[in-house]
């Protein structure tokens, strides 16, 4: 008998659907927003008005692409938080107008959980491929950075925390100061595969147990480049891809040392990474270098489930499903964990 799940994505700036038949995925339809280049970040309005363009025909294609009726879905799993609360609302008022009409039960997903768990979904490349409990994940967003011990589908904990800037914002923020378009992580990430990661050195923060910063890490590459302008104003664009991937490693760096200490700590020795970030090639590089050490064995997405995607909300939904952990309508968004109610 199959389950379908009808995952719903839209907490940022991606309008996302997916199908799932159990954890096999189907169709995973986005609709990304261009409307937020030309402002160094996403405007949340912008991003609302653009989910309530983008959500019937991307929910539809999901279906259509999937070669189900809506009427053979089982269950519609949407993303409450965290996120942007206009944004979050337009995915959340949809997914309990159509499970209402279809009179099918409505599940809702944390977005962070969900990053975690897309680890479990099978697609023709994943071959079976998923991790055992307990393991650890590294989930690195635009909004987020942790490092979470996973014993089961939603027994998780964060054992370590960004006490400021996200690993995603420092990509972001540095393409910023360079001077590239938001969201600059995957530019970086491109420009610095021509440079050297050892150009420039810049100092790695200093943060006591599992925790992280980047805000230091910024600053300290917006001082540089200050300083060294006034000497030579053409300076970034002809060192631009030694700059991109010496901030890279930088940052990677930071990730991988305290991800290691965490390691030794709990002696878990299965590790995924998760999160938009986890698309940067140099930390996939560090994954599987890690791996190959025999220092833990990697678990590494497909791209397609690194940035936000539906997929990972539908396989959330559908293990709370299969606990029959239904929502229901009065389930209003979220915008930061400690704010939900
Ligand atoms: O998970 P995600 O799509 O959205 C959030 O929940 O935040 O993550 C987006 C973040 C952005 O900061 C973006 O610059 C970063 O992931 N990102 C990358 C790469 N691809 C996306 N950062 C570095 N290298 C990449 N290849
Ligand atoms: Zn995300």
């Amino acid at each position: 008998m199959p389950i379908y799940i009808l995952g719903i994505e839209s907490s940022c700036d991606d309008t996302s659907a997916a199908v799932l038949d159990g954890t096999t995925m189907l169709s995973n339809v986005t609709a990304n927003q261009q409307v937020h280049a030309n402002y160094g970040g996403v405007v949340p309005e912008l991003a609302s008005r653009a989910h309530q363009q983008n959500i019937i025909p991307v929910i539809h294609e999901a279906i259509g692409r999937a070669g189900i009726r809506k009427e053979d879905l089982d269950s519609v799993a949407f993303t409450r938080g965290p996120g942007l609360l206009g944004s979050l609302l337009v995915g959340t008022s949809f997914a309990k107008s159509f499970a209402l009409g279809l009179g099918i039960p409505l599940v809702e997903v944390d977005h962070m959980q969900a990053h975690i768990l897309a680890h479990f979904i099978r697609t023709p490349q994943s071959q079976g491929q998923v991790p055992e409990f307990p393991f650890l994940c590294l989930t690195v967003s635009g909004g987020h950075t942790q490092i979470v011990r996973i014993d089961g589908h939603f027994d998780m904990e964060v054992i370590g925390r960004t006490i400021d800037d996200a690993a995603g914002e420092a990509f972001d923020k540095a393409a910023k100061i360079m001077g590239l378009p938001y969201p600059g992580g995957p530019l970086v990430d491109k420009l610095g595969k021509e440079g050297n990661p050892k150009a420039f050195g810049f100092a790695k923060p200093n943060i006591p147990g599992l925790d992280y910063s980047f805000s230091g890490l910024k600053t300290s590459f917006l001082y540089f480049l200050r300083d060294r302008l006034k000497e030579d104003a053409e300076f970034i664009e002809k060192n631009k891809a030694d700059l991109c991937a010496s901030i890279q490693d930088a940052i990677i760096g930071t990730l991988m040392d305290k991800l290691l200490k965490a390691v030794n700590e709990t002696g878990i020795r299965q590790v995924a990474v998760a999160g938009g970030v986890s698309a940067n090639s140099a930390l996939r590089n560090a994954f599987l270098e890690q791996q190959q050490k025999g220092a833990f064995r990697a678990f590494i997405p497909e791209f397609q489930f690194t940035t936000d995607n539906a997929a990972m909300i539908a396989v959330a939904g559908y293990f709370k499903y299969l606990k029959k952990e239904f929502a229901d309508l009065s389930a209003s968004p979220y915008s930061r964990v400690e704010n939900r109610i």
